[in-house]
């Protein structure tokens, strides 16, 4: 594959795409609707226990196609191949992006650098279900000999995101007599209020963390040590209360973890897409390895979806192509996740590092910059709390905001008619983003001509509806499996590398340099610009020194 990137704005079909985005940009969603009685039925794709409904977005069959002529022009199947074919796709770091060996299966064979990875997974996998069993079942004892009880994840972007966010969404699958908690912010308060009802002898840490220096996960790893020691005043106690994934073995040793208490995980595994790995541990202890097998299955069926599918059926690759209709041609700079389901309450933040640190670039992978939009914002929340917050915005804002909608039809929370009302509320929004209210219906419905602007809804306003039976392990790793390979389908077309993250590294030297001005190491002048010399000067005063 090569790394020469020629402009996606220059191909054909980028610009058979602007001429025709200037025919169908205003054509409303209504006529649409009743030119075609069903489009409902027939924009819409069902794959692997998934249903994704597109007919409420601004396109045509026309759109579809030149959509997926883009995606041809681009070599999205050969980017594909090359991906699960274990090439060097992160050519700035010089590796594979091989996250989907995580989940494949015991008899599969992935390559990286000509040595199949998956006998390697499913070592780790194996010695995680070990210590996942031993600690579900009161087996792990802490250094005072009372059994774990409580679980504490030290770590910070995708040693943190996949971990708490899977914690969350499966949560209803979890063991309840175990106490999971979260740190990765270096805020000390975020340690402090994590660890302040939990007892030392009961609690075990897990260290996550590729690289094992980052900052963060580092300055709150040796608070914990100090909890612990504190606590227990015997340095032996480290060896029971502290596990480590890593995949720095050296930097695992020297913090004082030993090998046996460390969960490996490899290179060519980007911190993002990192949760089908060791990461994953504390998700495994929470669900038990036989739900964590069936969510790494998930993630496996979406992936061979994403390989084998015909892309005008192929799930991740329409939701990218989608994504880059609204960047690109109608200038969209967000998009919105919006869950239908309490239990997701961290997916869009989970999202928001998948997408932005993958896509959020202005070079190609070739180095020149790109004369295009990429990466546009990912946010949401959960609904209904979302729709009394910013769904005014959605509907009558001046912005152009698409929006996934995400449901499951059977409630793992059976409450009277709650899950309807949520339902009903889904589809509601979705129809009243698309088809709004016009001041004729308005006038019909006594409101007053002066009022009616203000009750107008323009509608036009798209959305994909994702529907799926239940929130199991399973369906969530569909889930992230289908917004992996959505964000890969979109750099794609940008033509950058969605594996790197140069765009976190100069604020980090930074700090670094920062440091010793606020801890009185340095003394004298700043060596900052003169708005940072400021502000350290006004912090120092503030706090007194
Ligand atoms: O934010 C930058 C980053 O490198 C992420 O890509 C990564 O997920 C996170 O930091 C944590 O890194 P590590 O797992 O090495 O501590």
């Amino acid at each position: 594959m090569s790394t020469n990137h020629r402009p996606s704005c220059k191909l054909t079909a980028w610009q058979a795409l602007e001429t025709h985005y200037r025919k169908v940009s205003e054509l409303p969603l209504r006529k649409l609707f009743s030119d075609d009685p069903k489009r409902g039925e027939r924009l819409a794709v069902e794959a692997i226990g998934i249903y994704l409904d597109y007919s409420k977005h601004r396109i045509t069959d026309e759109t579809v196609k030149l959509l997926l002529q883009l995606a041809a022009a681009s070599g999205l199947g050969d980017h594909i191949e090359a991906m699960f074919r274990g090439d060097k796709v992160n050519v700035t770091e010089g590796r594979a992006a091989l996250h989907v060996a995580l989940r494949a299966g015991k008899g599969q064979t992935m390559l990286v650098d000509g040595i199949n990875v998956v006998p390697q997974v499913h070592a780790v996998l194996d010695k995680m279900a070990g210590f996942a069993n031993r600690l579900r079942s009161g087996g792990w004892k802490g250094h005072t000999g009372k059994p774990i009880r409580n679980v504490v994840n030290i770590g910070i972007g995708g040693s943190d995101l996949g971990p708490v966010m899977a914690y969350e969404a499966l949560r209803y699958y979890s063991q309840r007599g175990l106490t999971f908690r979260f740190v990765s912010n270096i805020d000390g308060t975020d340690f402090i209020e994590a660890t302040h009802d939990l007892d030392a002898e009961e609690t075990l840490f897990i260290i996550t963390s590729k690289t094992f220096k980052t900052l963060e996960t580092m300055t709150n790893a040796h608070s914990a040590r100090d909890w612990i020691l504190a606590a227990l005043k015997s340095p032996d106690a480290v060896a029971k209360h502290f596990v480590a994934v890593s995949s720095n073995a050296q930097e695992v040793a020297k913090f004082g973890i030993d090998a046996d208490h460390m969960f490996t995980f490899w290179d060519w595994v980007g911190g993002r897409y990192s949760m089908c790995s060791a990461i994953g541990l504390s998700t495994m202890v929470a669900i038990g390895p036989e739900h964590f097998r069936a969510m790494l299955d998930g993630f496996q069926q979406m992936d061979g979806h994403f390989r084998s599918a015909p892309f005008e059926q192929n799930l991740p690759v329409l939701m990218g192509l989608l994504a880059v209709w609204y960047n690109n041609f109608f200038g969209a700079e967000t998009l919105a996740v919006l869950p239908y389901e309490q239990y997701l309450k961290r997916f869009p933040a989970y999202l928001q590092q998948l997408a932005m640190e993958s896509n959020g670039k202005h070079v190609s992978t070739d180095g020149a910059n790109v004369a295009h939009q990429t990466c546009p914002i990912y946010w949401g929340e959960v609904g209904s709390n979302g729709q009394h917050s910013f769904y005014q915005l959605l509907h009558q804002g001046t912005k152009l905001v698409p929006c996934d909608f995400i449901g499951f039809a059977r409630p793992l929370n059976p409450l009277g008619r709650h899950h309807d009302l949520l339902l009903a509320n889904m589809f509601a929004q979705a129809e009243a983003l698309a088809f709004g209210k016009t001041s004729q219906e308005l006038g019909r419905e006594g409101v007053p001509a002066w009022q009616a602007p203000h009750k107008t809804f323009e509608g036009n306003r798209p959305s994909s509806t994702i529907l799926v039976e239940r929130l199991t392990p399973m369906a969530l790793g569909k889930l992230v499996a289908l917004y992996e390979h959505s964000v890969f389908t979109q750099g794609v077309i940008w033509g950058i590398n969605s594996f790197d993250q140069w765009g976190v590294e100069l604020g980090k030297e930074l700090a670094m340099q920062i440091l010793p001005e606020l801890d009185g190491q340095s003394k004298g002048q700043s060596k900052q610009d003169s708005s940072t010399g400021a502000l350290i000067q006004r912090y120092l005063t503030l706090k007194g020194q």
